[in-house]
């Protein structure tokens, strides 16, 4: 039995609201929807969400708003039995919230409207320290202001926290405030916009890969949906196949990822295997509808590893 993993996420907590239709209107134009979903979202929820769905123990640093969705959000973690003693109602501001858009081929177009996301600190990490330093691995994403993402990289650094950045969605950012992170993880688009490197193929990927590596970082793993992932190192670069399913909602798939992908690392795992089984998580969450719903636990996960027969590979 691997020993319980603990994962720490410094990040976004929203409300998504999907639509999922054939079309979408053009401007002026008043349209009918085939179905909608509520539930909650936001990157950094969705990555604690994986990670605790996955077998770890999970404290969440978030800012949710003095709204209806709120106090809900607070309640969600504590139901998942995800530490939300660090997730504070910043007054007089919404929630975040996400009006997403799934076509149907499964994929999906998102807004996110930052709300009290925006209002999480340097100082709301500096307060919850007592909770990240316990932790083995500490998750970041771009949804909250940039300053506390480089506080907490520096936190995780100087306490030899291991830390995995995914720069989502991307921004313009300082390679040398993220350069000590173990991990940076974007996906195609977030690669690109963030290099300038257009990302189209595999060997374009690639490319990309190695210039991120010019930039300081040690490990980066780009996502390259139905294509798969692509860690790249010093040492050289790798391709992890993806797994094929019949996707009907990729919302939160980048999430289920790296959430999954913190817990098989602190597992024990080498960065192969633990990519491989975390491919095979995403895959799965893309079956069901839904962003933190549709994640699996980990019994259905591990019944699914060992239905694909992939067990006693060699990584
Ligand atoms: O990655 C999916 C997430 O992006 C959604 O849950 C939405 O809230 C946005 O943060």
């Amino acid at each position: 039995m691997a020993k319980q993993s603990k994962v720490a996420v410094v990040g976004s907590a929203n409300v998504d609201l999907i639509t999922f239709n054939d079309t979408f209107p053009r401007p002026g134009e008043t349209i009918f929807g085939k179905k909608f979903d509520l539930g909650f979202g936001g990157k950094g929820a969705n990555q604690a969400v994986a990670a605790r769905r996955c077998g770890a123990s999970v404290s969440m640093v978030a800012k949710v708003g003095s709204d209806l969705f709120g106090p809900a959000t607070v309640t969600n973690f504590e139901s998942l039995g995800i530490d939300a003693s660090h997730v504070r109602i910043a007054e007089g501001i919404s929630t975040g919230v996400a009006p997403i858009f799934v076509d149907p081929s499964g994929q999906n177009r998102i807004i996110v409207i930052k709300g009290a996301n925006e209002t999480l600190s340097p100082a709301d990490v500096d307060a919850a320290a007592p909770v990240l330093s316990q932790a083995d691995t500490i998750l970041l994403q771009f949804e909250i202001p940039l300053a506390t993402v480089y506080h907490t990289i520096h936190f995780a650094k100087s306490h030899g926290i291991r830390c995995i950045v995914n720069p989502a969605p991307a921004l313009p950012l300082d390679f040398k405030e993220v350069a000590t992170a173990d991990y940076f993880v974007p996906n195609e688009s977030e690669a690109e916009a963030i290099t300038g490197i257009p990302v189209h193929t595999i060997d374009d990927a690639k490319k990309c890969a190695d210039h991120l590596l010019t930039q300081g970082l040690s490990r980066v793993v780009i996502t390259l949906g139905e294509r798969g992932s692509l860690l790249a190192t010093s040492a050289g670069q790798e391709l992890i196949p993806a797994f094929k399913v019949a996707p009907i909602d990729s919302t939160g798939a980048g999430d289920a990822f790296i959430g999954s992908f913190a817990v098989f690392l602190a597992e024990g795992l080498k960065d192969m295997e633990a990519l491989t089984r975390a491919s095979l998580y995403a895959a799965l969450s893309t079956t069901r509808v839904g962003t933190q719903k549709s994640f699996p636990n980990r019994e259905e996960f591990d019944k699914e590893w060992r239905g694909r027969g992939i067990m006693n590979c060699e990584f």
